[in-house]
């Protein structure tokens, strides 16, 4: 549950607090209404800003996700108080949706309460609102069609706020109101039908309304659909501290002895003196100044305990044991970093640490010391990785403070800025007023934002090129520099795998320990947008040369302390099944025509059964072995084209052609993406768009040449005269798959 929920109120202006809840009233005059019981009608208070979070399409897909209710009772289809019955809107005891807008269409309302269990941003509002008033909270939404209301004349026991959403709605309200009601008691008759209203208003989308507990009312709904959203207030009373007294008697063996089994009269009078003393002594200890907190901290425990239960219910642990936290033993002694005089960290990487990171990249030396096989099992898609290397130099000089600010001068084509304080989330144009708005805006603790920079930096094109051949998948950058004490981004979760390389200064990490969700590529984060992080979290100090992987829907947090910080986030742009799945289709309706069939005539009544028959028969024909073979290999090749092509050097070449010598050291262009295959009598590499053929006797020498990291020309194997090794080679360092190593052998 949020600790400081303002700083995160999601939504543009939905509000998190009493203050904003009432505006433009003040929290002392909205309170003075409430202590006076005033009713209060204010237009356009709210204007639209409940409309993302409870307008009919938020609602619709709450109802569909299916978790809403969490309880049945939760949810009520009425029609001036009459229920409808519960089978014409639940399904297996869950909310039908396609059902409940028949409902709506019938002119019953759909009240659903407690919704703020399942809105974050009302949630956060709540839990403000209980820990500002001490009173007990939640919302409820009323969504009505047709001139009926969802009830007959009567008064809620609580105050409530009325936050119209959408449509508009009539409310009649009628006084004297009932003084102090609560649940339980007996109900006062209500007003005769000919009273007049003391209030007969129209609420438009935006009006709010204050309705003193005990008010009678009635509501009509004017045109279409209507929806409001209703705050509930339930201030603690003498009857509660009382019920809490007697619930704490129950522990007492002296009132749970039976009074028909007390012996005789002067045995039953002796008990009777000593339970009125014990009351008295109860009631005496019984303080009300103290049971409003007592009694709201009760409540606030037990929702983040149904709170956790939900979420256990509604995403189990995907894996039950923490996040793993990996510390190098080996670089353990090794200095860690500190902070000089100036609060800079003190490490900037000597310059003759070029590209050493990169010369040995791999899978292997990303993650290291974790074994790349523990990875696979264990980590990929799976489970977030912590690796302390305790080795600020790990990086080299992959990419440094300069490097940045290199990079923001060298004309990107935007700048982006987050500050999770402010809610600022900006994108500047590089141009005189967005850089002076972006350095303004990072002095004052923004996150400074360059995305996809390898399409520009040639060190980081190679950090993502240099590992899709061993990966297969494609990868991107993104930089995020935060000065100290500064945070980018509330908790949130990516719908990509994300490696962050912290290459300069440190980062606190917070990392939830249970995954919420599998997203797909295409899901981003919205409904859950500003929330605070749940339930247990692993928490880590990045130090620079350290490493946290994390898999898609891994909700995490991040922000600076007395250190600023730069880390690379190399996302993954993987390739799924669903991908493949869809070239097997495709492969399958060239094979056979009758797959580009409309589906028969009528499919949409009776069983289904031909249906399954013909999709049994179509999946069949595509699993046989030999088909799927052909169909895997055509979408590897298929998808060679899609890595990023390195023709960096080509052009010089063409332009300052060198004569090529038996002697001169050569090696496989890194990060290239390419297949080879064998044929009868040939051997053909697909590389970029291309597809090379080579005559089968340059076999071994091809393997050998796109394998070996570097060699002399004349090393070349196989059964070869040198000539014929001078002119094979020359002719991959054309095709840009092997390049010559200025610097000699690596
Ligand atoms: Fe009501
Ligand atoms: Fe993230």
């Amino acid at each position: 549950m949020a600790s400081n929920p303002k700083t995160h109120a999601a939504y543009a202006n939905a509000a998190s607090t009493l203050e904003e809840l009432v505006a433009p009233l003040t929290e002392d005059e909205f309170l003075a209404s409430q202590r006076q019981r005033k009713l209060v009608h204010l237009r356009s208070a709210n204007n639209g800003c409940y409309s993302q979070l409870a307008g009919w399409a938020a609602l619709r897909r709450l109802l569909a996700q299916g978790a809403y209710p969490s309880r049945r009772e939760h949810i009520r289809v009425v029609r001036e108080s009459e229920p409808a019955p519960t089978g014409r809107y639940l399904r297996n005891g869950k909310a039908d949706i396609v059902r409940l807008e028949e409902c709506l269409k019938d002119g019953f309302s759909i009240v659903l309460n407690h919704i703020e269990e399942h809105v974050p941003a009302l949630d956060t509002l709540c839990q403000n609102l209980r820990a500002r008033r001490q009173e007990n909270t939640h919302v409820g939404a009323i969504v009505t069609t047709g001139a009926e209301g969802a009830f007959r004349v009567h008064y809620d026991p609580e105050d409530l706020i009325i936050l119209q959403v959408e449509g508009r709605k009539r409310w009649h309200i009628f006084g004297p109101p009932v003084s102090d009601p609560l649940r339980g008691m007996v109900k006062p008759s209500p007003p005769p039908q000919d009273a007049p209203p003391d209030f007969d208003e129209v609420l438009e989308p935006g009006d709010f309304l204050f309705v003193p507990a005990g008010y009678w009312h009635h509501c009509q709904t004017l045109t279409g659909r209507s929806i409001h959203l209703g705050v509930f207030f339930i201030p603690p009373t003498s009857w509660n501290a009382v019920k809490t007294l007697t619930a704490e008697l129950l522990d007492e063996p002296l009132f749970r002895e039976p009074l028909t089994r007390v012996e005789n009269a002067a045995q039953l009078a002796a008990l009777e003196a000593e339970v009125k003393k014990r009351l008295i002594e109860k009631i005496s200890a019984m303080s009300l100044r103290d049971f409003p907190a007592e009694w709201i901290r009760t409540i606030t425990e037990t929702k983040i305990r149904e709170q956790q239960a939900r979420e256990q219910k509604r995403c189990p642990p995907m894996r039950t044991s923490n996040i793993r936290v990996v510390v190098d033993e080996n670089s353990a002694a090794r200095p860690t970093p500190g902070s000089d005089s100036s609060g800079l960290p003190k490490r900037q990487p000597p310059s003759h640490r070029t590209g050493s990171f990169l010369d040995r990249l791999s899978l292997q030396t990303l993650i290291a010391p974790v074994p790349t096989e523990e990875f696979r099992a264990h980590h990929w898609e799976q489970t977030p990785l912590i690796v302390q290397r305790g080795n600020p130099e790990y990086y080299g000089d992959l990419f440094t403070l300069d490097d940045f600010d290199a990079a923001v001068t060298r004309s990107p084509s935007y700048v982006k800025l987050a500050n999770a304080e402010s809610k600022k989330n900006q994108s500047y144009k590089p141009v005189v007023q967005g850089l002076e708005a972006v350095l303004a805006d990072m002095r004052a603790g923004g996150t400074l934002i360059l995305d996809q920079m390898h399409k520009t930096d040639p060190k980081l094109s190679l950090l993502c090129r240099g590992l899709a051949p061993e990966l297969g998948h494609r990868f991107q950058t993104n930089l995020y520099l935060t000065p100290p004490h500064g945070k980018g981004f509330t908790p949130h979760w990516d719908n990509h795998d994300v490696f962050i390389l912290q290459v300069f200064g440190s980062k606190h990490w917070k990392i939830e320990t249970t995954r919420r969700t599998l997203p797909a590529p295409s899901q981003s984060m919205s409904n859950d947008e500003g929330r605070e992080l749940r339930g247990e979290v692993s928490a880590v100090n990045l130090q620079q040369g350290d490493l946290i992987y994390i898999p898609r829907g891994w909700v995490h947090a991040a922000e600076c302390g007395e250190e600023p910080s730069l880390h690379i986030t190399l996302g993954v742009t993987a390739f799924f099944f669903e991908d493949l799945f869809a070239a097997l289709i495709k492969a399958a309706r060239r094979r056979d025509e009758s797959l580009n069939a409309a589906l028969p005539l009528g499919f949409m009544r009776g069983s289904g059964d031909e249906l399954v028959q013909r999709v049994k028969a179509a999946l069949h024909d595509m699993s046989d072995d030999h088909f799927l073979t052909e169909v895997i290999d055509q979408y590897r090749d298929e998808l060679v084209t899609s890595f990023d092509l390195d023709i960096s050097g080509q052009v010089r070449d063409f332009f300052c052609p060198r004569p090529l010598t038996l002697d001169e050291i050569v090696g496989p262009r890194r990060g290239s993406v390419c297949r080879i295959h064998q044929e009868a009598d040939s051997v053909r590499v697909n590389f970029g768009a291309r597809s090379i053929t080579f005559l089968g006797l340059f076999r071994e020498a091809l393997d050998f040449a796109l394998n070996t990291p570097s060699y002399a020309v004349r090393e070349v194997k196989g059964d070869l005269a040198d000539e014929e090794r001078l002119v094979f080679i020359e002719r991959l360092l054309e095709e840009g798959l092997v390049m010559r190593q200025a610097n000699g052998r690596a």
